[in-house]
């Protein structure tokens, strides 16, 4: 399971006493593909590492005295700032399998919990009636769609589709141009009605990965 930075402050808060002010976590916010850094300070006289908040036996990167290594992919600590009293955790490239709570650990004892998060992306997007228009879902589990249309007094907009465990699920007005290809959604044969504002949800975590501007060419003119 995935906890996102916001429910793992939801988490926080039904195992805390209502009357225990709730510190939620820190939250280190890259963008998409970006290298992130977790810090964490403490000399530590046998072994550091970093697991997984959800489960401590998962762990990413570990130091001793000797050297520090990498147990995952895109994960690394450096063994001289280890040996300074440098804890940080490198990831070097943020996309969404690592969005995620990490815990710091140091001789065995906690240090400090941290959430990395992606911010989410906007694109501009000009196509021409006719064409087909991709739109990068970037994860296949758990996604919703929704549109807002160019002159849509709606503010909430309306869902257009899901994707759950890469199966698609979009609205009878949708699904007889709409096709899903791993984590690509697209809507085949646009035109002028179709310009707007696509939002990309995570609805497992509830944050918007990515909100496309689609603008149809030929469409309406400034003069
Ligand atoms: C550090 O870990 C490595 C690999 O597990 C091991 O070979 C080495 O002996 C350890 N060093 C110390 C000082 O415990
Ligand atoms: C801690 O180490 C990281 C790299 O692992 C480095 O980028 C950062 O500057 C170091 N922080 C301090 C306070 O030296
Ligand atoms: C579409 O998104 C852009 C940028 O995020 C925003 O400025 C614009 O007001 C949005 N348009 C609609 C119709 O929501
Ligand atoms: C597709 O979505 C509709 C409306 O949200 C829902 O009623 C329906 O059960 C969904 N179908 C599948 C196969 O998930
Ligand atoms: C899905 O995308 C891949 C990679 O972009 C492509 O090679 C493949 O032909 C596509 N499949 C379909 C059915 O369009
Ligand atoms: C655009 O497509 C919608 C539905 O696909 C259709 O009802 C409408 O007539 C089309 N508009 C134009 C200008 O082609």
């Amino acid at each position: 399971m995935m906890l996102s930075c916001l429910s793992h402050v939801l988490l926080l808060l039904t195992f805390a006493s209502i009357t225990v002010p709730v510190s939620a976590v820190t939250t280190v916010q890259v963008k998409f593909n970006q290298a992130a850094d977790l810090p964490c300070e403490r000399k530590c006289s046998r072994e550091a590492k970093w697991t997984l908040f959800s489960n401590r036996d998962d762990a990413v990167a570990q130091c001793n005295q000797t050297s520090c290594w990498s147990l995952k992919e895109g994960f690394k600590m450096s063994h001289d700032q280890y040996l300074e009293g440098n804890l940080t955790l490198t990831i070097t490239a943020a996309d969404y399998s690592k969005r995620n709570t990490y815990t710091c650990e140091c001789d065995g004892t906690d240090i400090n919990d941290l959430c990395l998060s992606i911010e989410t992306m906007t694109s501009s997007i000009q196509i021409n009636p006719g064409e087909d228009l991709q739109l990068d879902l970037h994860v296949s589990e758990r996604v919703e769609v929704i549109y807002k249309g160019g002159d849509s007094a709606d503010p909430h907009g309306e869902q257009i589709c899901t994707v759950d465990r890469s199966s698609l699920n979009c609205t009878a007005e949708y699904t007889p141009t709409t096709s899903l290809n791993d984590t690509v959604l697209t809507l085949r044969g646009v035109n002028s009605t179709d310009r707007g504002n696509y939002t990309v949800r995570d609805t497992e975590n509830n944050v918007d990965l990515h909100t496309y501007t689609v603008l149809v060419r030929g469409t309406y003119s400034v003069f």
